[in-house]
């Protein structure tokens, strides 16, 4: 009987075989110790936390990076993410180390592997960095060993492209060795949810090679959820993004609509939040970004159009959300405008350059275009950001003195809503403002600001 959830997938790949009883993998299996090392590939924003988890459930740790100012600082228990203090690192006790040699993750029982998986500066998709860690890693792949991707990546990439490129180290997925897909929920700066109390959503080449992973995982995850294979868990990680971005998409056109119209968009999404069913709150705002949000679509639109099918709801979205800081701009243009400035000149101040608030990550992000746009206009553009103290990708340091910042600019823009911004304060030291995140309608207006 085939596995029923893996049955009409057009697999090339043997993976997709029915495990054999009594097969080569389920003997070496039951010989691998439950609670072995654990490695993980790639200690960023999704790897370091997941490793801190395995560490912290007493797992002994092998941290892979290419980076070596990482591993440097995470063998002297310094984290450089915001959501791991020192102190987390420091208190597990040398269980976690971070190396650059391959051959350390011989040894491992399992190996996660959490490298990025951008798009290109022409949006096709790049898919170097997983490619890179699997053709490494194949060569000291041990028997036995449990291995899963949890870099967001279109459906297909485990079964098809993964397993492939570590078969070159000549053993074979599914039956050497255990594969599986994992998609990374983590949402950065967010504290109500932890890596534990997170849902953790796996499916294995093979039921052998799911029930693994799951095993695996639920040694730092309260609930683990086995699916029918890599596909589901792949596809469902690019809806929960699709899902955000159709809606923030949707929200911004409205914000568009709205500033036609003369109606106060958050008055009107407010009011929408009342009804206690059937409706869920998305906010506009300068646009979408970070590495997912952006991304994922284009991952996802790639494999449809290889079956030819064109997902154009879900490219639209993208297309609306990469606009937004287009009609920002505008507006900032007409702000200015009705106070007599021109853009060309004037000091404009970005307040907030993360893709969201508490988090120095500036991947995506939209206060970027804005900045480049209104550069290109002429306007004299600083920024004040306390989690991002430089702005290569503009060329820009951060203005440290948030006062005198203030004071200097002739207009304050608030791109980004950092939860420690006192927004009354900065409203009141600011000539003009315009608010592209809402954060302004709970203040006594003085006058001097404008909402998006
Ligand atoms: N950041 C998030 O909130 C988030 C959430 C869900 C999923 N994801 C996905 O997880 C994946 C990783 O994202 P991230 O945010 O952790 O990226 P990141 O850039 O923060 O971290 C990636 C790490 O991989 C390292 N690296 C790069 N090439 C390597 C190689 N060949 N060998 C070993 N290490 C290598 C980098 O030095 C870096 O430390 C991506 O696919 C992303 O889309 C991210």
């Amino acid at each position: 009987m085939p596995e029923p959830g893996l049955r009409n997938l057009p697999s090339k790949h043997p993976g997709n075989r029915i495990q054999p009883p009594g097969s080569r993998l389920r003997e070496v299996s039951a010989q691998t110790s439950a609670g072995g090392p654990v490695g993980i590939v790639g200690l960023g924003y999704v790897g370091l936390p997941i490793a801190v988890a395995f560490a912290e459930a007493g797992r002994e740790v092998v941290g892979l990076d290419t980076d070596p100012d990482k591993i440097a600082a995470i063998n002297r228990a310094e984290s450089y993410i915001e959501d791991i203090p020192s102190s987390s690192l420091q208190a597990l006790e040398g269980r976690f180390r971070a190396t650059g040699d391959y051959a350390d993750l011989a040894a491992c029982e399992a190996v996660i592997i959490c490298v990025p998986t951008p798009l290109t500066g022409s949006r096709g998709l790049d898919l170097s960095y997983l490619d890179s860690v699997a053709g490494i890693f194949s060569r000291v792949l041990a028997p036995g060993q449990t291995v899963v991707l949890e870099s967001t990546t279109y459906p297909g990439t485990t079964r098809d492209l993964l397993a492939v490129a570590l078969e070159q180290g000549g053993r074979r997925a599914g039956i050497d060795f255990h594969l599986a897909f994992s998609p990374e929920r983590i949402d950065p700066g967010r504290t109500d949810f932890t890596v534990r109390t997170t849902p953790k959503l796996v499916g294995g080449i093979t039921p052998a090679c799911t029930e693994k992973a799951v095993a695996l995982y639920e040694t730092i995850c309260d609930r683990v959820i086995a699916l029918s294979g890599p596909e589901a868990a792949e596809l469902s990680k690019l809806l929960e993004n699709i899902f955000r971005s159709v809606n923030i998409a949707l929200v911004n056109e409205l914000a568009q609509l709205c500033d036609r119209l003369g109606v106060d968009v958050w008055e009107v999404i407010d009011a929408a939040s009342t009804k206690p069913f059937g409706f869920m709150r998305f906010e506009p705002g300068p646009g979408m970004g970070g590495h997912c949000l952006p991304v994922d679509p284009f991952y996802l639109a790639f494999k449809a159009r290889e079956h030819d099918f064109y997902p154009e709801f879900i490219e639209l979205a993208g297309k609306i959300n990469q606009s937004q800081p287009l009609f920002c701009v505008n507006r900032i243009e007409r702000v200015l405008n009705d106070n007599g400035k021109p853009v060309n000149g004037t000091k404009i101040l970005i307040l907030g350059v993360s893709y969201k608030g508490g988090v120095g990550d500036t991947r995506e992000s939209p206060a970027i275009k804005i900045i480049r746009l209104l550069r290109e206009l002429g306007a004299d553009v600083k920024y004040h950001d306390p989690h991002v103290p430089q702005l290569e990708e503009a060329g820009l340091s951060d203005s440290p003195d948030l006062q005198s910042a203030l004071a200097e600019a002739d207009l304050t823009v608030i791109v980004t809503a950092h939860p420690e911004f006192d927004w009354g304060e900065i409203v009141e030291r600011s000539r003009l403002v315009f608010d592209l995140r809402g954060v302004t309608r709970d203040l006594e207006d003085p006058g001097n600001v404008t909402r998006l």
